[in-house]
């Protein structure tokens, strides 16, 4: 099975044996093959809608992995059994994400690690693990017709992130689609700001981030 970018990257977080809760999994691609090629050892894969549901459950049986992956219809984590080690939770926007983080905490400690991909608000992503103290234990970038970027985390105790950890990651890879990514976020706020009079709120933040994203990628 070929997996987008964005999945593979996902998958190959994951740790060998272990088991997934795959929030939010839609068609189970990424639990089907964290299954086939016996990476993870059991998959729960949840989804809050009957719909997608239907399609994971097509997958599962296309492949015959229905001794290793349930599914699970449920809003976030509510059912996800105590077992699991390691949660992912991607392809969503940042509001839900939290909203799902938020509602069992006491989930998040019993894993080794907590993969978020986020749609959008990447920073917000970041706020919100800073603000809880926890651990990022990884972060990378991944371009699959947009840019994606990948954090790992997991509850152990953290010192909150600096202004520039939040923008940017405190264990980013800092690799050649990390800086593509800033250069095309670079073009889109100089773009911005050429359209912006100085008088508008707005410009000294857009202009502090040009000159951070600058420091950062050192254009
Ligand atoms: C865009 S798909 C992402 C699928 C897959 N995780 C990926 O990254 O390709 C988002 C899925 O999240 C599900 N979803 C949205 N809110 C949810 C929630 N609160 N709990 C569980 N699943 C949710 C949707 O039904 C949908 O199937």
């Amino acid at each position: 099975m070929k997996l987008s970018k964005r999945l593979q990257a996902i998958y190959d977080l994951v740790d060998e044996k272990a088991i997934v809760g795959d929030i939010g999994c839609d068609h189970a691609l990424l639990s089907c093959a964290l299954v086939l090629n016996e990476k993870a050892s059991k998959v729960y894969a949840c989804d809050i809608n009957e719909e997608p549901l239907q399609q994971a459950r097509k997958s599962i049986q296309y492949y015959k992995l229905e001794d290793q992956i349930e599914i699970i219809q449920c809003d976030g984590l509510d059912m996800l059994p105590s077992d699991v080690d390691t949660i992912v939770i991607a392809g969503m926007g940042y509001e839900t994400i939290k909203s799902i983080l938020d509602k069992h905490p006491e989930k998040l400690k019993g894993c080794n690690k907590i993969i978020i991909q986020s749609n959008r608000d990447v920073e917000k992503i970041r706020k919100y693990v800073s603000d809880h103290h926890y651990h990022i234990q990884s972060e990378q970038c991944v371009f699959d017709l947009h840019y994606y970027q990948i954090i790992v985390f997991d509850c152990s105790n953290d010192s909150e992130l600096n202004k520039k950890e939040l923008l940017f990651g405190r264990r980013m890879i800092k690799d050649n689609v990390f800086l593509q990514m800033w250069f095309s976020n670079l073009k889109k706020y100089e773009s911005i700001l050429g359209k912006l009079s100085e008088k508008n709120e707005k410009y000294q933040i857009i202009y502090d981030i040009i000159n951070q994203i600058k420091e950062e990628i050192e254009v």
